[in-house]
C-alpha cells in the first residue's frame, strides 16, 4: 500500500510511519513526503529516510483555488494507495478530496467531534476535560469532521500545560497512527455512512 503523508510541523508521527513501515510485513510504504512549509521538520526526516518530497507552499500560488490543484497534483505524482495527514496545517481542498478521498485519513489531538480545528489541545485543557486524546479520521470537506476510525485517550494532569499534555497525547497518537495505516494497507476500509469498517 503507497502511502503519501502530509505534514506542516516536526513530524513524529511520520517519524513514527518511517520506522513501521521498514517491515515489510507492515503493509504499507511511505512513498512520498508532501507539505506546505519548506522548513518543515518532516521534509529533513523524509529525505534522511530516503523518501521523495514536495512542497506546495501557498505564497508560490496566486490564489487558493491554484494551492488546491498544485497540491492534488503533487500527491497524484506519488501514485498513493492512501493519503495521511499527520499535523497537516492546512484545510484540504476539493480536488485533493474529490481524487483520493475516501482513502485520506487525518489526525487529530482530541476525542472528536469535541475540540475541532487547530487548537484541539489548548480547547480541551481550557475546558478543564479530565481525559481527551487523538482521534485518527477519514477525511470529509468539513474541518474535521469525517467518519471516525480510531480513538486514543489520555488523562489530563492537574499540573499539565498545552505543550505537556500535547506531548502525552502525541506519544498516543503516532502509536495509534501507526496501528490504523498497517490495518487499513493490510485488510483496506469501507465506509457505511459515518461507520468505518478497516480489515
Ligand atoms: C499532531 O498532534 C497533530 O494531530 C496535530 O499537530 C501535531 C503534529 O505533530 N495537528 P507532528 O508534526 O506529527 O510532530
Amino acid at each position: 500500500c503507497r502511502v503519501v503523508v502530509l505534514v506542516s510541523g516536526a513530524g513524529s508521527n511520520l517519524a513514527a510511519l518511517l520506522a513501521a513501515h521498514g517491515d515489510p510485513a507492515y503493509g504499507a510504504r511511505v512513498v512520498g513526503v508532501v507539505s506546505d512549509k519548506p522548513a518543515a521538520g518532516g521534509l529533513t526526516l523524509a529525505r534522511t529516510a530516503g523518501v521523495p518530497t514536495a512542497v506546495v507552499a501557498p505564497q508560490d500560488f496566486a490564489d487558493r483555488p491554484a494551492w488546491d490543484v498544485a497540491l492534488a497534483e503533487s500527491i497524484g505524482v506519488f501514485h498513493p494507495d492512501l493519503v495521511v495527514c499527520a499535523g497537516f496545517m492546512r484545510i484540504i481542498g476539493s480536488p485533493t478530496l474529490e481524487r483520493f478521498a475516501p482513502r485520506i485519513l487525518n489526525t487529530h489531538p482530541a476525542l472528536l467531534p469535541s475540540f475541532p480545528g487547530a487548537h484541539g489541545v489548548r480547547d480541551a485543557l481550557a475546558y478543564g476535560v479530565r481525559v481527551t486524546g487523538c482521534t485518527v479520521h477519514l477525511l470529509d470537506a468539513g474541518v474535521d469532521t469525517g467518519p471516525i476510525v480510531a480513538q486514543g485517550v489520555v488523562g489530563v494532569e492537574p499540573d499539565d500545560d498545552e505543550a505537556s499534555l500535547h506531548e502525552r497525547i502525541k506519544a498516543v497518537e503516532r502509536e495509534l497512527l501507526v496501528r490504523t495505516v498497517g490495518e487499513v494497507a493490510r485488510g483496506g476500509l469501507r465506509v457505511e455512512g459515518r461507520r468505518v469498517v478497516v480489515g
